[in-house]
């Protein structure tokens, strides 16, 4: 919420990113709001050749604790419109509709960002903080490429909608894949981690890497040294018997 305190820290760290190899940044018009998007293009426009940036919109934040869902058509119009601003495209290479709103069909809403995507203000459509059912409606009228769900070693609620993508062979990116701020703290993850002498941040992303083949991990981070460690995970190969202790 707001703005970065260090405005140059904050590029620092995307052009680090950038540099790493990381071909595939995840925001949203609210994580700021808005801030977050401007900083991106801001720190890397022109994009280098291959990156892609999936941005989100559906939930709007009036405030510090708030996040509010409006999935109204019109107000979907006029997220993309923002985004397209902020981030300088002309198309989004993948948009996701943040969360279902309970106050509007969820068909509705998906359906406005086909009628964008036809516009040619989206390249592809993901969803976010779904079901498998609502996977289902929204596939009824358009190929979905994405699906956002909180999934973590600790919290895996969203195991049914990863098997879902895994047949459908469409990618699953777990939001919240380090456990946010504190981590995951468990026993068992901590015991892994130092018999491996890993991080619980490596550990959790090259356990999500081996968990499925379309995993896409999207950890946050505003360190540099954390994004450097975070890159280096996904080169982890985890031994069997890790997997029998994390399951
Ligand atoms: N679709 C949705 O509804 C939704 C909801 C929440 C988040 N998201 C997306 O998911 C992304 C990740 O979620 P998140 O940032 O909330 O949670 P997260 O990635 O699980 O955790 C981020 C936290 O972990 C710390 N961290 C990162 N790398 C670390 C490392 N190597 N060692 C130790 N600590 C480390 C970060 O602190 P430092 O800054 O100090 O590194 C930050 O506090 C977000 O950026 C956003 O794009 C989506």
């Amino acid at each position: 919420m707001g703005r970065p305190r260090d405005r140059g820290h904050a590029n620092r760290v995307l052009h680090r990113a950038v540099e790493l190899g990381v071909n595939f940044i995840d925001t949203a018009d609210s994580y700021g709001p808005e801030t977050n998007e401007s900083l991106i293009s801001q720190a890397l426009y022109p994009y280098p050749p291959g990156l892609v940036i999936a941005t989100k919109g559906g939930l709007v934040r009036p405030n510090r604790r708030s996040w509010v869902p409006d999935g109204r058509p019109d107000h979907l119009r006029r997220a993309v419109e923002g985004s397209l601003q902020r981030l300088r495209l002309e198309r989004i290479d993948l948009y996701q509709f943040h969360a279902p709103d309970p106050n509007m069909p969820f068909i509705e809403s998906v359906g406005a960002l086909v009628d964008l995507q036809r516009s040619g203000k989206i390249r592809h459509i993901g969803i976010s903080n779904v079901t498998v059912a609502q996977l289902e409606v929204a596939r009824s009228i358009t190929p979905i490429v994405s699906v956002q769900n909180m999934y973590n070693l600790r919290n895996r609620t969203s195991e049914d909608v990863l098997a879902a993508c895994e047949r459908l062979r469409i990618a699953f990116l777990p939001w919240y894949p380090l456990g946010g701020k504190r981590g995951l703290r468990a026993l068992k993850i901590k015991q892994v981690a130092s018999r491996r002498g890993l991080t619980h941040a490596a550990l959790s992303l090259a356990w999500l890497l081996a968990k499925s083949p379309v995993m896409l991990p999207i950890p946050g981070t505003r360190s540099i040294d954390h994004l450097e460690d975070n890159v280096l995970a996904a080169a982890l190969k985890l031994a069997p018997e890790d997997f029998d202790d994390l399951g």
